[in-house]
């Protein structure tokens, strides 16, 4: 206990915001052990990283975290059946499973398992290989494919069983027909049938990259699927690995609780994506519907302010709600993320507070708001300080901005120059809506 305590102490010493890493530790520690998360490890990184990955899975176990490790074993089998001299045969995306391929297929998969479970076990961590008796198959087309099993129970048992006697378990993505015949199953479709018998808090992938890709090669943070998915798969940058990607995480997410979230993210980063706001990585949830207020009620009013002044960390004038002339108001419906609008000048609408919690930018809602705000209002114009920490940002979302007294004008959509002028006007003579220090935003 002494000695847990001690690794506790250290990591939350390593992550800069403590107070964060504690946050979430306790909302992982909250559901029974069995609904922390599942890992799905590709069989690259077990090749590549197996040292590395045993470190940061034995870091959670210390922290009294039990994942559900599953892996695949891919690129050994790809090698050993070439060794072999089997050639790798594909059909849609399977390998089609010879019985000579089957007698490589299993070896190689028990192989990686124990590599894993021993890596595990050099990290002080105690860890059970089932290789076994937990996804019983169906032929999914015998003619087509031979010995590629289709899932038709899953029977966590031995999972349950290891989690409860402190060990992690780590599942091998092999199955066996009802009459015992071993088949050979897609590591993707293991993890999306083991996660949706166990029902985890946190569905995490390790890969490589870490992350799902922007057009310019750039992890994409936070994709909330309810606002992002139609976009993004229509993009022509998302090419056909990626879209699979979101389609499958889609799938999986669609039959588990909107708290239930998935991080693609890496070995080195695993710590990181799980222990702060911000993550490494890339969070993919259902997401959260964006509202759209008239107007606000006593309550809305009551959460709005709370949300107001954390974010900004002053306090709102008594009288802000009173006769505010909205034009819109765009918020998550957890309250994460929100867009006040006001009736500005020339009937163009002026943004007067945009607001977001650190967990909400975390899990992309900050985001979501901005788009929807700027699908609505193609015209907008709003200011900050220049030494907020989101003028930057601003800079890139605005297509005009005017500089002055330590505040800048910002507006995209504006076109006419006097009309330009007259938003820069406004919104550098608008009265803070601030109590004290009344000169900031
Ligand atoms: N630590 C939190 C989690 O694991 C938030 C992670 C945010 N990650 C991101 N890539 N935006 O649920």
């Amino acid at each position: 206990m002494a000695e847990l305590r001690a690794t506790v102490k250290q990591v939350l010493s390593q992550l800069a915001e403590s107070r964060e890493a504690r946050y979430y530790l306790t909302q992982f520690s909250s559901t029974d052990r069995m609904h922390f998360a599942v890992v799905k490890v590709g069989g690259g990184v077990l090749d590549q990283q197996l040292d590395a990955l045993a470190a940061a899975l034995a870091f959670l176990r210390n922290l009294g975290l039990m994942p559900i490790i599953l892996h695949g074993a891919g690129p050994q089998l790809d090698a050993a059946l070439e060794e072999a001299g089997i050639e790798t045969v594909k059909r849609d995306g399977l390998r089609v499973t010879s019985p000579e391929a089957m007698g490589v297929i299993r070896p190689v998969t028990y192989r990686a398992n124990r590599q894993l479970v021993t890596a595990l076990e050099r990290q002080g961590v105690r860890a059970q290989g089932i290789q076994h008796g937990v996804f019983e198959c169906d032929y999914l087309d015998r003619d087509r494919l031979g010995l590629v099993g289709d899932i038709r129970r899953i029977d966590l048992e031995a999972i349950r069983e290891a989690v409860d006697r402190g060990v992690l378990p780590v599942v091998a993505s092999l199955g066996e027909s009802a009459t015992g015949q071993v088949m050979n199953i897609n590591a993707d479709f293991a993890a999306r049938e083991l996660i949706w018998a166990v029902e985890p808090h946190k569905i995490i992938f390790l890969t490589p990259t870490g992350g799902l890709l922007d057009e310019s090669g750039r992890v994409i943070s936070a994709i909330s699927l309810r606002t992002d998915f139609d976009y993004l798969v229509s993009q022509p940058w998302v090419h056909s690995g990626m879209q699979l990607k979101l389609q499958q995480v889609a799938q999986i997410l669609e039959k588990l609780p909107d708290t239930a979230s998935v991080s693609i993210t890496s070995v080195e980063n695993l710590a990181r994506e799980l222990f702060t706001h911000r993550g490494a990585g890339t969070l993919i949830r259902q997401g959260e519907q964006i509202l759209e207020l008239d107007e606000f009620s006593e309550s809305d009013a009551a959460r709005t302010a709370t949300l107001l002044e954390q974010s900004f960390g002053r306090k709102l004038n008594p009288g802000y709600f009173d006769n505010l002339p909205i034009s819109k108001v765009l918020v998550s419906e957890s309250f994460g993320a929100m867009a006040i609008v006001l009736e500005g000048v020339d009937g163009i609408p002026y943004l007067d507070k945009f607001a977001v919690t650190p967990e909400a930018q975390g899990a992309g809602l900050g985001a979501a708001v901005w788009q929807a705000l700027i699908q609505r209002c193609p015209e907008l114009y709003w200011r900050s300080r220049v030494d907020n920490p989101v003028s930057p940002w601003y800079f890139e979302q605005a297509d005009a901005s005017f500089t002055r007294d330590g505040w800048v004008a910002f507006s995209r959509g504006v076109r006419d120059f006097a009309r330009l002028q007259r938003c820069a006007e406004d919104s550098l003579a608008r009265e803070p809506s601030w109590q004290e220090k009344s000169d900031d935003d």
